[in-house]
C-alpha cells in the first residue's frame, strides 16, 4: 500500500515537473527562498544549452532527446538577432531559423525552456550576434544607448516576442525563465541601459516570465538590477563555493544558478584543439547538485559555426574555427563521448526531486533512453575539376562611391573578401606598405604576389619592391568572423582606414597615402559561386570580368573549385580540406564553414540530412588557392586537433633568453595564497611600454606557475585597455594540453590560463608589449579559478621599460 502510494505521489510529480502537459494548462515559475518554485515546490534547473542555428533542423529532436537522455530538464537557448535580420528590416524565423518550432519541440518532448534574446549573446558567434548593418551608422554606440542601437533592438525583441511570448509558462508554454543581456560586467557599468533592455524586453511579450542577469562572480555586482535574478557563470574545475560567495552575501536567500557552467572551450584558428576534463566536469556539476545548485551546462552540445557565423575572440584577434564541439558530452556530430556516460552516471542520482528543507535528493528514476545517433559514411575521394578564377566572383554588390571607403560596411558587404586596386607612384628603392587589415589580405604587384597581412599575427606592414609610376598595387582581402567578445566587437571587415606607402626619396623620407580605389566585393554567398563558376565555363556571358585580365593572372589559382561524388546511401561525414588554402565550403548550397590549412579543425562536418542519394555537389571558395591535390575525402571520423603551423606558437624565439642583469624591479612582493582578484600598487606611478612579470616561486612550492588574468592599472587607477597587447615573451608555455599559452591571461576569460610545462623550473618570464608607452600605478592579478588557486605564484617582481628588455 505504501509502496502504491509513493508511485502515485511519483506520477503526479513526474506530471507536474515536465512541461509536456503544460501545453494544455498554465503554470508558474518562481524564485523563492533559496530555491526555484515550479508551480509552487521546489524546481532544481538541470538545463542544456544548445543552439537552433548551430543544428540542423532535421537533427533538433534527436539532439534535445539526447539532452534529456543525460538527465537534463531544461534546454537553454540564444535568440542570435544576426541570423534573424541578416538584412535591415527583412526578419527570417523559418527553417533552421524557426525559434517557435524548437521551443515547441522541447516542450513535445517533456523539456522546459530557457530563452537569452540579447541583444548581445558572445557566444563565438560573429559579432557576439549583432547585425553587421548596424556598423553602417559609423559612430554607432553598440550595447549602449545609442538611439539608433536601442530602435533596432526594440524592433528585434519585438519580433521575438511574436513568437515566443505565448509559450511562456504562465500562458501553457515551456519557457521558464528569460535573460537580459549577457554578462555586461565584461563589457560596462551601465545599469540605465541594462534596465532600458529588461523593459524592452519585457514589453515584447516576456511581462510575466521570471527575468534573470548572468554574469561572473567577479563583476556582477557592477549591473545588477534589483528586480532581476542574479547568476553566475563559470566553468569546470571552478571554485564553486567562491564563485557563490558574493552572492550569498548580498542576496542570502536567492536560489543559486550557475547559468552557463563551461564543459569545455572554444577552439581559435591556429591554437591547439581545448579540452576539459570529464571528472573535473562531472565533478563541477555533482557538487551544485549536492548543494541543490541550480545549472546550464554550456555546451552540453555544442555544433557547429555554419558559413560565416563563427565569431572571433579578442583582445587581439583570434577567429574561432568551425566546428564548435567544444569538447561538449554531446559531439558535433550528436553523438556520445566519454563524457556523456559520464555525466549520465553521476545525473541518475540527481534525477529525483531535490528536498531543500533537508538538502536531499529523492529516490533516483530512471533517465530516458539515449537515443539513435545517426550513422557515418565515408565518401571517396573525389576531385573538384570546374574552377572559376576567384575574380569572376566579382562584382555582386555595387560599392560606395566614396573610392576612399573601403571597409566591408561602406561598401554594403557582410561577409565575404574585397579586391582593392590603386595606381602607385614612382619609387626606386623598396618602399613600407601598411594599412589594417581585417582581416587576411594578400598584396600584389602587378602579377606578382608580394605578401600577406595577417591580422591574427598583428601584422600591418610589407615590403614592397621598387615601383613605376602605375603599377598596380591589388589587395585581396578576406574578411572572417567579427569579434565577439569585449568593446572591440565594432569590428569593422576590409581595410580600415587609409593606405599608406613610406619610402625614402634621395635621402628624404616621403609618405604617400594612396587614393583613388577601384574595389569589387566577393560577397559569400552560393547562388554567387555558382554564378561565376557558370562565367567562367561560357555557360554566361559577363561581359563585366572581360577587364580582369591582369587581375586574373595576378591571382592565379585563388577561386571556386567544383567537384561532384555519388552515394548509394546518406550519412554524416567529415570533409578532408587538408590539401586546401584558406575558404569556405558549400555543399548542396549548403554553406558548412571556413576552412584553413593551419588548423586545428582539418575536416568540416557535413551532416547526412544535407545530402543526397546520387549525385552531391561540393564547391571550395579557396582564397589561397590549393596547396597540393584538388580532391576532398569525407572520413566517418573528424580532425579537429591537428595544428600545422609554420611557426611554434610559443612568445620565445629560439635561444632567446631574457637578461634582467641591472634592471631595478618597480615592485617586488609576495602575493596572498588562494583565489581571488589581488591589487597591487606601486609606490610611484610609472612609464613604460614593456612589463616584465617575474615569477620566483609558487605556493605550492611546485614548478609550475600560472596566470589566469592581468590588468595594468593606469594613472587614474583604472584598468587600461588590453586591445593593442601582445605577448613579447614568455620563457615557457604549455602548448600540448588545451591551450595555456602565455597571451590566456589577458583573453578576459577567468577560466583560461597560462601555464608553464611539467619540471620547467622558476623563476619564470612573460613580457607583455601593450603597443605604446604608458603610465601605471599598479596591477591586478587573478591566479586560477580552481579551488585553493593551483600553481599561484608567491614571490614576484615586476620590471618596466620603454624598450625591450636584453637578450630578446
Ligand atoms: C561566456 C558567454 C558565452 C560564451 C562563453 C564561452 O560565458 O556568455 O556566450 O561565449 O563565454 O564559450
Amino acid at each position: 500500500m505504501k509502496k502504491l502510494a509513493f508511485l502515485l505521489s511519483l506520477m503526479a510529480l513526474c506530471l507536474f515537473s515536465t512541461p509536456a502537459n503544460a501545453s494544455t494548462k498554465s503554470g508558474s515559475f518562481k524564485v523563492g527562498e533559496n530555491t526555484f518554485l515550479l508551480n509552487n515546490k521546489p524546481f532544481v534547473v538541470k538545463a542544456a544549452e544548445v543552439h537552433y542555428p548551430r543544428i540542423p533542423r532535421e537533427y533538433w529532436e534527436q539532439r534535445i532527446q539526447m539532452c534529456k537522455a543525460l538527465g537534463m530538464n531544461t534546454l537553454c537557448i540564444y535568440i542570435f538577432w544576426n541570423s534573424h535580420e541578416q538584412q535591415e528590416g527583412v526578419f527570417d524565423f523559418t527553417g533552421n531559423n524557426d525559434i517557435r518550432a524548437f521551443v515547441q519541440l522541447a516542450q513535445k518532448n517533456g523539456m522546459w525552456v530557457i530563452v537569452r534574446p540579447g541583444p548581445y549573446v558572445c557566444a563565438e558567434w560573429e559579432m557576439g550576434g549583432l547585425p553587421w548593418w548596424l556598423l553602417k551608422k559609423k559612430d554607432i554606440r553598440l550595447r549602449e544607448q545609442d538611439p539608433y542601437f536601442m530602435e533596432r533592438l526594440e524592433i528585434f525583441e519585438k519580433k521575438v516576442g511574436e513568437q515566443l511570448g505565448d509559450l511562456t509558462i504562465e500562458k501553457g508554454g515551456p519557457i521558464i525563465m528569460v535573460q537580459v543581456e549577457n554578462e555586461y560586467g565584461s563589457y560596462g557599468e551601465d545599469k540605465p541601459y541594462i534596465s532600458a533592455v529588461r523593459d524592452i524586453i519585457r514589453k515584447s511579450g516576456f511581462d510575466k516570465v521570471e527575468l534573470f542577469q548572468c554574469d561572473w562572480s567577479s563583476n556582477f555586482t557592477k549591473n545588477g538590477l534589483d528586480d532581476l535574478t542574479w547568476t553566475m557563470n563559470f566553468g569546470t574545475g571552478a571554485n564553486i563555493d567562491n564563485e557563490f560567495k558574493k552572492l550569498g552575501e548580498l542576496r542570502p536567500n536567492s536560489p543559486k544558478m550557475c547559468s552557463e557552467f563551461w564543459s569545455g572551450w572554444f577552439d581559435k584558428w591556429g591554437g591547439r584543439h581545448e579540452t576539459r576534463g570529464a571528472e573535473a566536469m562531472v565533478d563541477g556539476i555533482s557538487q551544485m547538485l549536492d548543494r541543490g545548485i541550480s545549472f546550464s551546462l554550456y555546451m552540453t552540445h555544442g555544433g557547429t559555426n555554419w558559413g560565416h557565423w563563427a565569431g572571433a575572440n579578442s583582445p587581439g584577434f583570434a577567429p574561432d574555427v568551425t566546428s564548435y564541439d567544444y569538447d561538449a558530452p554531446i559531439n558535433e556530430a550528436g553523438q556520445t563521448t566519454d563524457k556523456f556516460w559520464k555525466l549520465r552516471k553521476a545525473m541518475e542520482k540527481y534525477s529525483g526531486d531535490f528536498d531543500p528543507a533537508t538538502g536531499k535528493w529523492g529516490a533516483p528514476k530512471k533517465l530516458p533512453a539515449v537515443p539513435k545517433e545517426y550513422p557515418t559514411i565515408a565518401v571517396p575521394k573525389f576531385e573538384l575539376k570546374e574552377f572559376a578564377p576567384i575574380v569572376y566572383g566579382c562584382g555582386g554588390l555595387e560599392t560606395s562611391a566614396d573610392q576612399n571607403d573601403l571597409t566591408f560596411e561602406y561598401n554594403g558587404l557582410g561577409w565575404g573578401s574585397m579586391l582593392y586596386s590603386v595606381g602607385l607612384p614612382e619609387v626606386t628603392g623598396q618602399s613600407v606598405l601598411s594599412f589594417e587589415s581585417h582581416d587576411y589580405a594578400q598584396v600584389f604587384v602587378n602579377d606578382k604576389f608580394i605578401g600577406k597581412i595577417d591580422r591574427v599575427k598583428h601584422e600591418n606592414s610589407l615590403i614592397l619592391p621598387a615601383t613605376k609610376k602605375g603599377d598596380q598595387l591589388l589587395i585581396l582581402v578576406e574578411g572572417m568572423g567579427r569579434i565577439n567578445f569585449g568593446r572591440a566587437i565594432k569590428d569593422f571587415k576590409g581595410i580600415v582606414g587609409e593606405v599608406k606607402m613610406k619610402a625614402t626619396v634621395d635621402g628624404h623620407d616621403v609618405s604617400y597615402t594612396l587614393k583613388g580605389w577601384e574595389k569589387w566585393c566577393i560577397d559569400d554567398d552560393y547562388k554567387w559561386a555558382v554564378r561565376a563558376l557558370e562565367g567562367a565555363s561560357g555557360k554566361r556571358v559577363d561581359e563585366y570580368h572581360e577587364g580582369f585580365a591582369k587581375e586574373t593572372k595576378a591571382l592565379g589559382t585563388r577561386g571556386y573549385y567544383r567537384g561532384y561524388f555519388n552515394l548509394k546511401k546518406t550519412g554524416d561525414t567529415f570533409l578532408n580540406l587538408e590539401n586546401w588554402g584558406k575558404g569556405q565550403v558549400y555543399v548542396n548550397g549548403h554553406a558548412i564553414g571556413r576552412h584553413w590549412y593551419i588548423g586545428p579543425q582539418q575536416t568540416l562536418y557535413v551532416p547526412g540530412c544535407w545530402l543526397k542519394k546520387g549525385k552531391n555537389e561540393v564547391i571550395v571558395l579557396d582564397v589561397m588557392g590549393p596547396r597540393g591535390e584538388k580532391t576532398i575525402e569525407g572520413l566517418q571520423k573528424p580532425i579537429i586537433d591537428k595544428l600545422n603551423l609554420d611557426r611554434p606558437q610559443t612568445h620565445r624565439l629560439e635561444g632567446q633568453k631574457i637578461d634582467l642583469s641591472g634592471e631595478k624591479p618597480v615592485k617586488e612582493g609576495e602575493f596572498a595564497a588562494g583565489n581571488g582578484w589581488q591589487e597591487v600598487k606601486f609606490d610611484k606611478p610609472v612609464s613604460g611600454r614593456y612589463v616584465c612579470i617575474e615569477a620566483l616561486n609558487s605556493h605550492m612550492n611546485r614548478e609550475y606557475c600560472c596566470i589566469a588574468e592581468w590588468y595594468m592599472l593606469g594613472a587614474d587607477g583604472t584598468r587600461l585597455s588590453r586591445e593593442p597587447w601582445q605577448v613579447a615573451y614568455c620563457d615557457d608555455e604549455d602548448i600540448e594540453s588545451g591551450n595555456k599559452t602565455a597571451d590566456k591571461i589577458f583573453d578576459l576569460q577567468e577560466s583560461t590560463y597560462w601555464s608553464t610545462n611539467r619540471g620547467v623550473k622558476y623563476p619564470h618570464h612573460l613580457v607583455i608589449d601593450l603597443g605604446q608607452d604608458q603610465t601605471f600605478t599598479g596591477f591586478q592579478y587573478l591566479p586560477r579559478v580552481e579551488a585553493g588557486a593551483p600553481e599561484s605564484i608567491k614571490q614576484y617582481r615586476i620590471y618596466v621599460k620603454s624598450s625591450l628588455f636584453k637578450g630578446l
